[in-house]
């Protein structure tokens, strides 16, 4: 049961049919022992009743910046919370927001805020697709706002896609996740590979593989959200991390990876290896680009080095390492061959046979398999929670070896 005592929350609820979820999440937040005050857009009253909330949060609910009677002071609503959550935040709330236009009571306050700000999306997947969407989502990320992931699922369309907004209790425990581990990785450094790697044949092709960096990237942001001090091993991706603390080191090749990452390791505490690195790399790289001559063309290949292996092989009593297993079949066997293999205090295990989990999505499916043959099993969730999923087992690993 998560533990909010004594936090004051600013709750917006804007006009989306998921506004119905809000009252149970007003319900948990006070039973978690939050103070909660609501605010509603005119839309949001078109979809819950303001009454309800009330008798929930036994507050006034307050639905515009003026009434007949009052004006009602965002400003000081803005500073009086320990957090704002908008949850569900509808696509023309996100871009009112990402805009700073404060026509409404909850974009007045939120402009106010110097409090943590929560954004909890809620739109049919098409929407939430749209590029508008996702510039005012990353603007909104970049003025230091945490997105709560959306779901997948059924939505109120009848599609079935991204756009649901995350459920009540997911919401209270993202916050009480806030909360808690701020800085729960204060003074640990954290290696991180991420990406594919490219392995040159000519100046122009390469072999490469499907990793788009998402999984490590949301690893290094998360740890940098808990306060470690990140460096990103990132093979070449059109993707980077969103905390500015993390510093990332671009490279391309698997060689380039591990020159990166021993340098790095020297003075890692704890090392998370999410990168696809290329197990065998052309023998020769031509210097020009190679002409289309005869019906088939032969290249020789030559092993890579193991990044993991030879970190596994270096690591240093109190080092700490994590490492990843894909696979496609026997998935349980060879992630614990690995395990043992390349020295690893833990391994997530993500698999293609799992839809949704793997190369290029947003989400993934992993199963983290420990040492001592603990095994735990996660659901489907979009990356960057899987990321924090991760983290805390590493902060359990942690604990424990205390
Ligand atoms: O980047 P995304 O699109 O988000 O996709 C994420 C992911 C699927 C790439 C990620 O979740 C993942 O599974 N990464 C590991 C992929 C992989 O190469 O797995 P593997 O089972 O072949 O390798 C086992 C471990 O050894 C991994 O930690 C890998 O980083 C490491 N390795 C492998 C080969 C090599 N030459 N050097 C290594 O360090």
């Amino acid at each position: 049961m998560a533990n909010l005592t004594g936090k004051k929350i600013l709750l917006g609820i804007t006009g989306s049919i998921a506004a119905y979820k809000s009252a149970f999440l007003a319900r948990l937040f006070i039973k978690a022992g939050a103070e909660v005050q609501v605010l509603m857009t005119k839309a949001g009253v078109e979809f819950i009743s303001p009454l309800t909330l009330a008798t929930l949060s036994k507050r006034h609910v307050y639905t515009d910046i003026s009434s007949e009677e009052s004006w009602n002071n965002h400003v000081e609503l803005g500073l009086w919370a320990d957090a704002m959550v908008i949850a569900p935040l509808t696509a023309s709330s996100l871009a009112r927001m990402a805009c700073g236009i404060s026509d409404n009571i909850i974009t007045a306050a939120y402009l106010s805020a110097r409090c943590p700000v929560f954004f909890a999306p809620a739109m049919d997947l098409d929407m939430w697709r749209h590029p508008a969407t996702q510039a005012n989502v990353q603007r909104l990320q970049d003025f230091g706002n945490h997105l709560i992931p959306v779901g997948r699922g059924e939505l109120a369309s009848g599609l079935v896609g991204e756009g649901r907004m995350a459920e009540p209790e997911e919401i209270v425990a993202y916050l009480q996740r806030f909360w808690d581990k701020v800085q729960s990785l204060a003074g640990k450094k954290i290696l991180i590979t991420a990406g594919p790697t490219y392995e040159a044949i000519d100046p122009v092709r390469f072999i490469g593989n499907r990793s788009s960096g998402k999984m490590g990237i949301a690893l290094a942001d998360a740890a940098a959200r808990r306060g470690a001090q990140v460096t990103l091993v990132l093979g070449p991706s059109s993707l980077s991390p969103r905390e500015s603390s993390v510093q990332s080191v671009p490279v391309q090749s698997a060689e380039d990876m591990l020159a990166a990452a021993r340098n790095a390791f020297k003075d890692a505490d704890i090392t998370i290896l999410a990168a696809a690195v290329a197990d065998y790399r052309p023998r020769e790289t031509a210097s020009h680009k190679i002409k289309k001559t005869g019906d088939t063309l032969k290249l020789e290949l030559v092993k890579n080095p193991d990044i993991a292996a030879t970190l596994g092989q270096e690591k240093k009593k109190g080092q700490l390492i994590v490492g990843f297993a894909l696979e496609t079949e026997n998935e349980m066997d060879n992630a614990r061959e690995k395990l043992q293999k390349k020295n690893f205090d833990l391994i997530v295990l993500n698999s293609l046979q799992d839809k949704g989990a793997g190369f290029h999505y947003d989400t993934n499916k992993i199963t983290i398999l420990g040492k001592d043959n603990k095994i735990r099993n996660f659901e489907l969730k979009p990356k960057q929670a899987v990321a924090e999923d991760i983290l805390d087992e590493v902060e359990a690993l942690l604990i424990s070896d205390v």
